[in-house]
């Protein structure tokens, strides 16, 4: 992978699961990381600090310089750019779970959108316009043809709040961008991440009641819930449960590499791209080959669909290859095998007591 030259990139949201696997990837390319992150959906040591970026810490052996921060904090906001000299900017910092969105539409769309354009204004203030945009395949709505390209219009028929969210924002990053040709954005539409990083020490602790389907896979698997509930076998899909792009989280993590060195070597206003495999896996599949895979058995139950849901969704991901030079390597039995030894490995997420006596 081609090497930063000691730049410095500021992660939002870089406590968070994939903003944490991301800052491995970054750190490994050589990026000094500024992270910050307001444990909305991430877990604190207690003292401010990150649990999961100390224990990235452990995996690459390069320190992470870490806020708490909230993104409608402005005040707090631009003391770290007055503080750091920040060549770019990855912004994961939002909330993204589907079934929540729909019951909190304010709280959504005051922390996802006010978030982005507080910091779209201090980093045009600091004259940073380098920003990779963490957005999501949900814009797209329920596709009518599949695999999904980036020329679908996006916004219609979007099903959920959250996806409006991520909607608007690009909307507002084009807005922006033509009010100002200086910045230089890239958009990338992640489809459903998964799995974690190969050493264990670090993955997806949901820290609130929603969350997504991999999770409540392994909590099934580990005894700490009796059944999984799949969302509705009535789907118009080969075995009637719902189909979707799993891309294993280091994937996407070097997906935001990758796109930061094209920010780097050209100025191209902004561009979305999807992250995705090109490959559906349906709720029974992704079950099956976690079983197999873990040797573990999931129990379900069938329940009417979730309020907000679409049928299938997978991309087509060609144009992150051909123009970022990116592509997903990784198989769904790794998603499956990385997931569980993090599960295993942490049983209470990263409260975890490791074997040196610590969480992390
Ligand atoms: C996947 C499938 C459910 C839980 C996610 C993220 C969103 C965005 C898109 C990045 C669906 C079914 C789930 C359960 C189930 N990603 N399911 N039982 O809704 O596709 O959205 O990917 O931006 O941020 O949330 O993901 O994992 O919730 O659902 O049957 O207990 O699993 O119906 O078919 P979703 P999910």
């Amino acid at each position: 992978m081609a090497q930063s030259n000691g730049k410095t990139v500021l992660v939002t949201g870089g406590a968070g699961y994939i903003g944490s696997h991301c800052v491995v990837t970054l750190q490994e390319a050589g990026y000094k990381v500024i992270a910050l992150d307001n444990f909305a959906n991430s877990v604190d040591d207690g003292c401010d600090g990150s649990i999961a970026l100390k224990r990235v810490e452990k995996i690459t052996g390069e320190p992470v310089t870490f806020y708490k921060c909230d993104l409608l904090d402005t005040v707090y906001l631009e003391r770290i750019f007055q503080n750091h000299q920040i060549d770019s900017v990855i912004h994961f910092a939002a909330m993204k779970a589907v079934g929540e969105s729909m019951q909190y539409p304010m709280l959504y769309y005051k922390n996802n959108i006010i978030g982005m354009i507080n910091l779209l204004e201090i980093m045009k203030k600091y004259n940073i316009y380098n920003l990779v945009f963490s957005s999501s395949c949900t814009v797209y709505g329920e596709p009518e043809k599949l695999p999904i390209t980036e020329e679908k219009r996006i916004g219609q028929s979007i099903t959920n709040v959250y996806g409006r969210t991520k909607f608007f924002i690009e909307e507002i990053l084009k807005d922006v961008t033509n009010s100002d040709d200086k910045w230089n954005i890239i958009a990338l539409r992640y489809f459903n991440p998964v799995g974690a990083h190969g050493s264990g020490l670090i993955g997806e602790d949901p820290t609130k009641q929603f969350t997504n389907l991999m999770p409540f896979i392994s909590q099934v698997a580990m005894g700490k819930k009796e059944k999984l509930t799949i969302f509705g076998n009535d789907y118009d899909t080969p075995d009637g449960t719902g189909i979707r792009d799993y891309i294993h989280v280091m994937d996407l993590a070097s997906g935001h590499v990758a796109a930061l060195h094209k920010l780097e070597k050209s100025h191209i206003q902004i561009k979305a791209y999807n992250l995705g495999t090109g490959r559906g896996v349906s709720v029974l599949e992704l079950i099956k080959t976690f079983e197999q895979t873990n040797n573990v058995k999931v129990p379900f139950t069938f329940e009417a669909r979730r309020h907000g849901d679409i049928s299938t969704m997978y991309a087509d991901p060609s144009l992150a290859e051909r123009e970022l030079g990116w592509k997903a390597t990784r198989s769904i039995q790794e998603m499956c095998s990385d997931f569980w030894r993090w599960q295993t490995m942490n049983p209470v997420g990263y409260k975890t007591v490791l074997t040196n006596g610590h969480n992390h």
